[in-house]
């Protein structure tokens, strides 16, 4: 069994998405073991108490968006839930902070992060945004490894949605959010089942 930790620091429907999978058992092997939040009262932790995860809060107020002194105190609290860079999963989920090197190099290849958009278009934030305004045809998400320039690492999983005449950034991203409850999970049990192997840049999916 994968134990695995998510970190969020709002709204969580990421987070939700793999734990119905979990329930659904869609992923057998790997289990939920802590949800961390850098921001109190996050939704992300409603649910986490809602599926009987334990949910805890690691304050950043103070500290700068990129602090290998804070991620110490993630990596602490990762430990002490039985996370490891050895055997563990972490997975960013709408985690609005930038891991230090320290951290990502630690748990390298074991920490993912979802985006909304179709990398390496359009890293960084508002991404939806940024494929309406450059007037794409097809915008998307992606699942990948965290590495230490933000939004570029191995790519695991990519799906993509159309954009339409009428699009908003509101619904597109609705729409690329439905897509990112499917490929996120879906990642997750390709990991936890040991079926990705990662070769320089290239992650492939073994049968
Ligand atoms: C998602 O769109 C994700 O791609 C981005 O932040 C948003 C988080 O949403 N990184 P949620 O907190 O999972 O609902």
């Amino acid at each position: 069994m994968v134990p695995i930790s998510v970190l969020v620091s709002g709204r969580g429907s990421n987070l939700e998405a793999i734990l119905d999978a979990v329930d659904k058992k869609c992923i057998t092997k790997g289990q939920v073991k802590v949800v961390i939040s850098n921001k109190p009262g996050s939704s992300g932790l409603d649910i986490a108490k809602k599926h009987k995860v334990p949910g805890i809060t690691i304050d950043d107020k103070g500290f700068p968006k990129k602090s290998w002194e804070y991620d110490q105190k993630t990596v602490t609290a990762l430990k002490s839930y039985g996370i490891t860079a050895g055997d563990g999963l972490v997975l960013m989920a709408g985690y609005f902070r930038i891991l230090s090197d320290e951290f990502i190099e630690a748990f390298r290849h074991r920490i993912m992060n979802v985006h909304p958009a179709l990398l390496p278009a359009f890293p960084g934030l508002e991404a939806q945004k940024q494929a309406l305004d450059h007037g794409t045809k097809v915008a998307g998400c992606t699942v990948h490894f965290a590495e230490k320039t933000v939004d570029a690492g191995p790519i695991i999983l990519q799906a993509s949605v159309p954009v339409g005449e009428e699009d908003t950034v509101e619904s597109l991203s609705a729409r690329i959010l439905r897509e990112e409850h499917r490929i996120y999970p879906e990642a997750v049990r390709l990991f936890t089942e040991g079926k990705l192997k990662v070769e320089g840049r290239r992650v492939h999916v073994l049968p």
